[in-house]
């Protein structure tokens, strides 16, 4: 008999549980948000470190948490009081499940106006692609006759229209909310099915475009030719904050998709598949802006606008520019559908199954609020651009609203989610639950006790303390 789940949903396979865990991971943290840090934070140093934290780190916690949902099968808060009752641990340990709930809300809401840059750019380049189909050239190169610097403008126009970056970010979370409302179904799926293929093949053929075009040597040394003296606390902070956002960690997004797992195990191979693909995506993100970014003298630190900037050049001068700046801006949008709905999912799996509101109300209750918010961090690009919001504390000084609740959620939130997941799991949880419902070999099995047990909570720990407060080091 197939166990439901309280929401009474569940995946139709678990190959379609893998493709919607990897939509979720893949998403605009891997082609956006990976390569605006890496710049900013000075390449190689911070690439190697992030590698080392997603694998020592960040897929132990995966498993852990598909560990959660799939005994716990229902929302987050509600799974973690179950593995405790089984475990005999106290069932306050539910609270990080409601602090990952918040932080998803949080990221959404600054999720949907990025994403909502992309779906202006598929619309330019989409009308673009029109003209050139007019004009008898439909293989011309994107934005044929404009000068780099009318290019860069366009995303300062965009910046400087609210209306616009509203109406963006509406019909994103208008997207998001509307399939979060029906269901996890099989739409979804299948749509992942199709395209997430579609996008890896795009992706590769334009780190190949990039090496042929740019200059990959240079984009190889900055990424991979570590300056340890780069490596501050801060960056770590960062690096060990990018690695459990792109593996979705710490919002208790993959308890929830996890609580959708109606049977079976082989919850440690999918986890490495996950961990595996999602950091792929991220690594050749990074080989197919850089090189583009060198060769146009562009500053890799340029923070997120970066991706914005670089793209529209390489595909101005690529044959067949027009047709694949498309095509590559749709797919960036779909790469983030799959993963804002995950997001989304947290706090309306929350509504479900702690309030008992219905799918459509808690979506609808949840994926309105995150617009509000939202509202605040696009304002932030024009008449809101003075306003710091933790202006007080030093670490957020300088930063706009966008940048604070990402900043916010991505340094702070999520390790502390991931410090907490990991003592739960490795210290409270019964550890015949664990074996039996993981399925590891006696080997893997001990790896990752030792790992979630003392590695991640000691690390997090460490990283999260020395990066947020400096003093602790002794210096500034
Ligand atoms: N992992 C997603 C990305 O890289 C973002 C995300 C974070 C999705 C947390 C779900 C939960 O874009």
């Amino acid at each position: 008999m197939v166990a439901t789940t309280s929401t009474g949903e569940g995946w139709s396979s678990r190959s379609a549980f893998i493709l919607a865990a990897i939509g979720a991971a893949v998403g605009l943290g891997n082609i956006w948000r990976f390569p605006t840090l890496a710049g900013e934070s000075g390449g190689g140093a911070f690439v190697i470190f992030y590698i080392a934290c997603v694998f020592l780190l960040g897929l132990p916690l995966v498993l852990s948490e598909i560990f959660i949902g799939r005994v716990g099968q229902t929302d987050a808060v509600g799974s973690i009081r179950r593995v405790s009752a089984q475990s005999k641990a106290s069932p306050n340990w539910s609270i990080f499940g409601a602090i990952g709930a918040l932080a998803a809300f949080l990221i959404v809401s600054f999720y949907s106006v990025v994403a909502g840059w992309v779906l202006y750019y598929a619309g330019v380049m989409g009308g673009d692609l029109v003209q050139a189909i007019m004009a008898g050239d439909p293989f011309r190169g994107a934005l044929a006759g404009e000068s780099q610097s009318q290019i860069q403008q366009r995303l300062g126009d965009m910046f400087a229209s609210p209306g616009l970056l509203l109406a963006m970010h509406l019909v994103f979370m208008g997207l998001t909310l509307y399939i979060v409302a029906r269901g996890v179904s099989s739409g979804i799926e299948k749509a992942a099915t199709y395209l997430m293929p579609m996008f890896f093949v795009l992706l590769v053929g334009l780190v190949i475009y990039g090496a042929v075009e740019g200059d990959i040597g240079d984009a190889i040394a900055f990424l991979f030719t570590p300056d340890w003296s780069k490596l501050t606390p801060q960056v770590m902070n960062s690096a060990l904050g990018q690695a459990l956002f792109s593996l979705s960690l710490g919002v208790a997004g993959l308890i929830t998709y996890g609580s959708y797992i109606k049977e079976g195990s082989g919850l440690g191979p999918t986890s490495a598949l996950i961990a595996v693909a999602d950091t792929c995506v991220a690594l050749l993100a990074g080989l197919m802006i850089f090189p583009i970014v060198f060769a146009v003298g562009l500053d890799p630190a340029a923070g997120p606008t970066l991706v914005f900037q670089t793209l529209p050049f390489a595909f101005q001068t690529m044959p067949g520019g027009a047709l694949f700046a498309f095509l590559f801006f749709v797919l960036i949008l779909v790469a983030a559908v799959t993963s804002s709905i995950s997001l989304l999912e947290v706090p309306t799996a929350w509504g479900i199954g702690e309030r008992g509101w219905s799918r459509p109300k808690s979506a609808l209750i949840f994926g309105t609020g995150a617009f509000v918010v939202g509202i605040a961090c696009l304002l932030g690009y024009n008449i809101w651009s003075d306003v710091r919001p933790l202006g007080f504390w030093s670490l957020f000084a300088e930063t706009d609203i966008l940048d604070t609740v990402d900043g916010f959620t991505g340094k702070v939130m999520l390790p502390v989610g991931a410090l907490l997941t990991s003592i739960f799991i490795g210290w409270k949880a019964d550890e015949n639950l664990l074996r039996a419902t993981t399925g590891l070999s006696p080997l893997a099995f001990s790896l990752w006790r030792f790992l979630i047990a003392w590695l991640c909570p000691i690390a997090v720990a460490i990283i999260l303390a020395t990066g947020l407060f400096p003093a602790i080091l002794g210096g500034q």
